[in-house]
């Protein structure tokens, strides 16, 4: 587990983490984008939608190298027990910060689908896959209500910061059983709806991790794990 940042770095990783959390909320500064509040009967509404077409804007906020000391994806993909020869899905890859992880951990005769509803996020995550010479990654175009992931195939699908932006998540994660196999794993990350938790989107944008884990298992999966390493987000892992 990497130890927390020390006092003296912990400031600008926090304003950093705090800038991410915003976009990841609002969209850019000069292009208020969230137009969404579910109305109180959609208790598995999406809590905000809004673009993410600007790819440019979202490589700055989301590869921000100070992401690296909270996110840890080096340790989460590691917490993930991925074996060579795995089909993982990144879904709602964004612009692909855990592509390159995913990828080595899968090897050569594994694969990664990378999971995107945005096109030009898509095509910027094929260009990534070829500068970085990730052979195995497929980026795919996803419906907002359909991952179209290939049937009983997938061994895990990572879901980060990104199960808030999608509506009616029990019948969609009941639509995501069909793509796992048998043994197939479900994991999610997103922030701690705690105000004591000052990095991440406004509380009223953050999913409760116990509404989560509810909505999984009226999808019909079981929680299995939940490791304890990322201080800002709960870390689930559902079969
Ligand atoms: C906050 S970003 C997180 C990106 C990435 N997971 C990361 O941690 O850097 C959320 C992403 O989910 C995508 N997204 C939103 N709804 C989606 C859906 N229904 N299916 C797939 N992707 C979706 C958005 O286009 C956006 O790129």
């Amino acid at each position: 587990m990497t130890s927390a940042p020390s006092r003296r770095t912990r400031f600008p990783i926090l304003l950093a983490a705090s800038v991410v959390a915003l976009m990841c909320s609002t969209g850019s500064a000069t292009t208020p984008l969230d137009d969404s509040t579910p109305p109180p009967h959609r208790h598995d509404g999406a809590t905000t939608h809004h673009s993410f077409e600007d790819v440019q804007h979202w490589v700055e906020v989301f590869d921000d190298p100070a992401r690296d000391a909270w996110q840890k994806p080096a340790e989460v993909v590691q917490a993930l027990r991925i074996r060579p020869g795995m089909r993982i899905a990144d879904l709602g890859a964004g612009t692909g910060y855990f592509i390159r992880y995913l990828s080595a951990a899968v090897a050569e005769n594994g694969t990664v689908f990378a999971i995107e509803v945005e096109p030009n996020l898509l095509v910027h995550l094929r260009q990534r896959a070829e500068t970085e010479r990730t052979r195995n990654v497929v980026p795919m175009l996803a419906s907002a209500d359909n991952p179209r992931l290939p049937g009983g195939m997938i061994d895990c699908v990572l879901i980060v910061d990104t199960l808030h932006h999608i509506d009616d998540r029990v019948d969609y994660l009941r639509r995501l059983r069909h793509a796992l196999r048998r043994d197939g794993r479900v994991a999610v990350i997103d922030f701690k709806k705690d105000a004591a938790v000052t990095v991440g989107p406004p509380l009223e944008h953050r999913l409760d991790r116990e509404q989560v884990v509810a909505e999984f298992r009226r999808a019909g999966y079981q929680l299995v794990d939940a490791p304890q390493m990322l201080p800002y987000q709960y870390f689930l892992i559902f079969r």
